[in-house]
């Protein structure tokens, strides 16, 4: 098994600030999340519906591109959505979606990290991340901040990359833009249940799949 390794300051703000380069990287970021991704947000999305988390308010952290947002409120249509990231870049590309899908009335952008959410306690139904817990630098600390801002009845619902040293090499020829220093700054499911086991946040459910971890977990009340 490789040794996990933070992304890098350097890595992390690689997409900040709103200038013509950062919104030129964040085009290609969405651009490559389009081609490889869809299938990937259209099983999330209707493992949510199925869920029925199908209305109410849903917070995405580190929506990047707002892809995801975007296809849940086509989805879901009474649900109302709020993607979140540091990247302003990142949230106007967001914000171009949401407008060209013609969901700009239910899905919004705000800039925001994990560690710190700018919402009142028991505001949302949903509250997602997906490709983004490996880039947080105080992964307990966000998690409770999740479970803070999770209504009584919400669902937490994650899937990020996973390391693993046998899938590594396979990865990398499938997935040639995928970035390696995503994947060693990634988790191991053990990783994760031991960081959920330090919040205020309750595993219902954990598995692997070749690229992913999948998490669902509740708020403990
Ligand atoms: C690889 S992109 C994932 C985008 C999208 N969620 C997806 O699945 O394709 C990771 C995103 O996480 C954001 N991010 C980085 N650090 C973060 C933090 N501490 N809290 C929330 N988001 C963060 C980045 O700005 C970036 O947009």
């Amino acid at each position: 098994m490789i040794k996990r390794r933070s992304h890098t300051k350097e890595e992390i703000e690689g997409v900040r600030g709103c200038n013509e380069k950062a919104i030129a990287i964040a085009m290609g970021v969405e651009a490559m999340s389009r081609k490889r991704l869809m299938p990937f947000f259209n099983k999330i999305t209707s493992e949510i519906i199925a869920l029925g988390k199908d209305n109410g308010v849903a917070l995405d952290i580190g929506t990047g591109h707002g892809l995801l947002p975007v296809l849940l409120a086509r989805k879901a249509r009474n649900m109302k959505v709020i993607g979140l990231d540091p990247a302003d870049a990142m949230l106007e590309v967001g914000r171009r979606n949401a407008a060209q899908e013609k969901v700009g009335d239910r899905v919004s952008f705000q800039k925001g990290e994990g560690k710190v959410l700018p919402f009142s306690d028991c505001t949302f139904d949903l509250v997602l991340t997906t490709n983004s817990f490996h880039h947080w630098d105080n992964p307990v600390g966000s998690l409770n901040e999740i479970a803070r801002v999770l209504k009584r009845d919400g669902v937490f619902y994650m899937a990020d990359l996973r390391r693993n040293y046998l899938g590594l090499l396979p990865m990398i020829r499938l997935f040639r833009s995928l970035n390696i220093d995503s994947i060693r700054a990634a988790y191991t499911v053990e990783e994760i249940c031991s960081l959920m086991s330090q919040t205020k946040l309750k595993t219902l459910d954990i598995k692997n799949s070749f690229l992913w971890i999948y998490l669902k977990a509740g708020k403990v009340v």
